[in-house]
């Protein structure tokens, strides 16, 4: 087992965003992460990256003990994410939003990050890194483009390299089509495949039901901060609970 989730909650003030979750992600598998807005999801993923820290329960990382620990340590061990609102550094090369995602992994923090490399064996490095990553999200043409001027669908495909670049045995996905057009979907869902194909589990959080159901192994539903169901697609599709909280009773599988 990757990645083992028991009892998380996270409270704030009053409201429990994430309420006494469990959770498996089996290596190399995608797990599909849905529930109505607020249900928790986004807060489920900054706990298990350590943007945020659990009020209770436990995270463990390849049997790692992560609970409470720094992102930096949680990525260095194998773990990438994105961000829903997909955070780029707007105004730089996509060569170079590259080089310090993978440069994020080997340091210790953002702006240790940003120090100017001493050993030229570790510059070329980076550049070959940043290089490969540019190319599997299929963006090796526009290195030199500004990461701001990009379009949606480019803009997430960056995000999703970003996060592949550190070769973590994870990635939490936040919604990678989120503002994409219907036309570039299908890619980014080939996308998704291959990074399985690489042997890379792949957590994704998704609204596009028919999407998160044709491509997940497992699927985790949450409403109210609670998981009300698990299972594959099909186990999942068919639960009463889930189609009154989520699918509304004219969704069939
Ligand atoms: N930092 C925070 N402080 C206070 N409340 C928060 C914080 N982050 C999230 N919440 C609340 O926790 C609940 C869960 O939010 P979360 O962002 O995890 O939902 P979500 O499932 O990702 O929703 P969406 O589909 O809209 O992205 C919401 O009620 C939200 O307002
Ligand atoms: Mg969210």
């Amino acid at each position: 087992m990757l990645l083992k989730i028991e009892s998380l909650t996270k409270r704030f003030g009053g409201l429990v965003a994430v309420d006494g979750i469990d959770m498996k992600v089996e290596a190399g598998s995608i797990v599909g992460i849905v529930g109505p807005n607020g249900a928790g999801k986004t807060t489920l993923f900054n706990l298990m990256s350590g943007q945020l820290k659990p009020t209770s329960g436990r995270i463990t990382f390849e049997g790692v003990d992560i609970t409470g620990s720094k992102p930096f340590r949680i990525a260095r061990l194998g773990m990438g994410r994105t961000f829903q609102n997909t955070s780029l550094f707007d105004r730089l090369p996509l060569k170079i939003n590259m080089a310090i995602a993978r440069r994020m992994r080997t340091q210790s923090g953002f702006f240790d990050s940003l120090v100017p490399l001493r050993e030229r064996e570790e510059e070329a490095d980076v550049a070959r890194r940043a290089g490969e990553a540019l190319e599997f999200v299929g963006l090796a043409g526009s290195a030199e483009s500004i990461a701001g001027s990009l379009p949606q669908i480019a803009k997430k495909r960056l995000a999703v390299g970003m996060a592949l670049v550190g070769e973590p045995k994870l990635v939490l996905l936040d919604e990678p089509t989120g503002g994409v057009g219907a036309g570039d979907i299908s890619g980014m869902i080939e996308l998704i495949c291959q990074i399985k194909d690489r042997g890379v589990a792949v957590c994704v959080i998704e609204h596009k039901m028919r999407m998160v159901m044709g491509l997940s192994d497992r699927i985790v539903v949450l409403n109210f901060g609670r998981k009300i169901a698990c299972g594959t697609p099909e186990e999942v599709s068919g639960d009463p609970e889930v189609i009154k909280a989520y699918l509304g009773s004219g969704y069939s599988a």
